[in-house]
């Protein structure tokens, strides 16, 4: 996957499918799926770290991840997340902070939180020849300011982020918790793809935290996933029989010994 056949599958009418991975058996294993685009978001401080909020998670440890996922991904579109706040600290920031992110991990873009007020940054991103994805809506990194992870509904607001991020030069658009009417009329009016989260049927394509979709986790899971799988569930029965079959000594047997 390139960006530009990323970007033509709006043209041709086929959805898109993005998926987050942080490391590598799991890219190894998406991408063979045939998922069209990796995500090294920066949803891995909460899924991986156990942290609260998507703030804590370092630059450099959006790099450790994404060169794991690079590495395993042989067809999918390897995006990472610039990490709060960087992109806030300035367009020369930005450009380093996502160039080091390009150089260091070998992945093929970059997303960032923001719209019309990062028009500046993607802008000068695109210049620099790195790929940008915004995401509109509800901003993780922003949590504070917007009260909690709520469902985003100004639609004036959220068009004109839109446009702006497409005028900007991003090739794509997350739109993460929006009513689904709005997600639509933004998908019909912009000609990148979009990609929803929690924000509809009619957007371009679809993006999920791959642990929610997957049941691989033990936390809240948000009401717009659906589980396709309950890999917590199979991990705690395995782990338990394993435990029975040492206790019991059932386990190792001749076969498993040398
Ligand atoms: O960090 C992340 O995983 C994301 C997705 C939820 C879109 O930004």
């Amino acid at each position: 996957m390139t960006v530009p056949r990323f970007v033509e599958k709006k043209q041709s009418g086929t959805k898109l499918t993005m998926l987050t991975a942080y490391d590598f058996p799991t890219a190894k294993l998406l991408d063979e799926a045939g998922v069209d685009a990796l995500l090294v978001g920066d949803s891995l401080a909460m899924v991986v770290q156990g942290r609260e909020t998507t703030l804590p998670v370092t630059l450099e440890e959006m790099i450790y991840h994404g060169e794991m996922v690079s590495r395993a991904a042989k067809r999918a579109l390897v995006v990472v997340d610039i990490p709060f706040p960087i992109n806030h600290h300035g367009v020369r920031a930005a450009v380093k902070a996502a160039g080091k992110i390009i150089k260091q991990t070998g992945c093929n873009a970059v997303k960032l939180e923001g719209g019309a007020e990062q028009a500046e940054v993607i802008q000068a991103l695109v210049t620099a020849g790195i790929p940008v994805i915004a995401h509109v809506g509800l901003r993780p990194q922003a949590v504070n300011v917007m009260g909690g992870y709520k469902v985003q509904r100004n639609r004036d607001e959220l068009m004109a982020d839109a446009i702006a991020a497409e005028n900007a030069g991003a090739f794509s658009i997350v739109l993460e918790c929006i009513p689904a009417d709005i997600a639509k009329d933004i998908s019909a009016k912009l000609t990148i793809p979009t990609i929803g989260i929690g924000a509809g049927p009619d957007c371009d394509g679809q993006v999920l935290v791959v642990n929610d979709m997957l049941g691989a986790t033990s936390g809240y899971v948000p009401s717009f996933v659906k589980q396709y799988a309950n890999v917590a569930d199979s991990i705690s029965k395995a782990v338990a029989q394993w435990t029975d079959d040492v206790v019991a000594g059932k386990f190792p047997t001749d076969e498993q010994s040398f």
